[in-house]
């Protein structure tokens, strides 16, 4: 198991956000976790990160506990985050960013992947010199997505990277997430866009007011009745 989450609870103060939420992402899935605003899904990808604490419950990466182990620690034994809202450093430049993203490598693969970044997108490479803070808001994504590919991550999180992006961006996103996949990055996808997130994870689980509801492959959530009702609209 890449990773396997069980009985985790997290708290705001009083307030409980997860419960006793359990999961599981093998090495070379790509796994989605779906739900509404404020289900938890960005309470758990940062948790996962470090960046928050849980109350109970194990985070364990490939075999290793992470409740207590610090977020730069996490993204150097292979566990990178690409936040929700992208959070690019806006006064930097592409290249900068990138170069952000690499900054925990000692290895001699770093230029190497620069160019599969740009390979992946040309854009990034067009723009490599410019501030990321006059890139659109799907240009940034991708940035955002470059940044953590520049850490060679196991596994990418990935919160929400279809948020506020025009169809044809959304398809582009989500195609690049197969292809990342496919060239062997396992995925944890956090999406309010449930069809795509579905369409293209292997497995899936449905979070409602911070508790797991439903899980099974994306074709079986998909086509569940509930999840269409719930999710699909209609
Ligand atoms: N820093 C915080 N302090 C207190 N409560 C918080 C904090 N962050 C999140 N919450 C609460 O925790 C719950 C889960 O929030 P979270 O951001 O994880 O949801 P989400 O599924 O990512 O939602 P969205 O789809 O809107 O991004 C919400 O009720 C939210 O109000
Ligand atoms: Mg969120």
């Amino acid at each position: 198991m890449m990773l396997k989450i069980e009985n985790l609870a997290v708290h705001y103060g009083m307030i409980q956000a997860v419960h006793d939420v359990s999961l599981e992402v093998k090495p070379g899935e790509i796994v989605t976790l779906i739900g509404a605003n404020g289900a938890g899904k960005t309470t758990i990808l940062r948790t996962i990160s470090g960046l928050i604490r849980p109350t109970t419950g194990q985070l364990l990466f490939e075999g290793n506990d992470l409740t207590k182990t610090a977020p730069q620690k996490i993204v150097a034994a292979g566990l990178s985050q690409v936040p929700e809202g992208r959070h690019v450093f806006a006064g930097l430049s592409v290249m900068e960013n990138l170069e952000m993203g690499a900054y925990l490598r000692k290895d001699q693969g770093v230029k190497a992947d620069y160019d599969q970044v740009f390979e992946k997108f040309p854009v990034l490479k067009e723009r490599k010199n410019q501030d990321a803070a006059t890139l659109s808001g799907g240009e940034q994504q991708m940035l955002a997505m470059g940044r953590a590919l520049m850490s060679k991550p196991k596994l990418l999180l990935l919160d929400e990277p279809s948020m506020g992006l025009a169809p044809i961006f959304i398809k582009e996103i989500f195609s690049i997430i197969q292809e990342i996949n496919a060239q062997g990055t396992t995925v944890l996808l956090v999406e309010q866009n449930a069809k795509m997130a579905l369409s293209v994870a292997h497995r899936g689980y449905v979070l409602e007011t911070g508790k797991i509801v439903l899980s099974g492959t994306g074709a079986e959530l998909l086509a569940s009745e509930e999840v269409k009702k719930a999710y699909l609209g209609g």
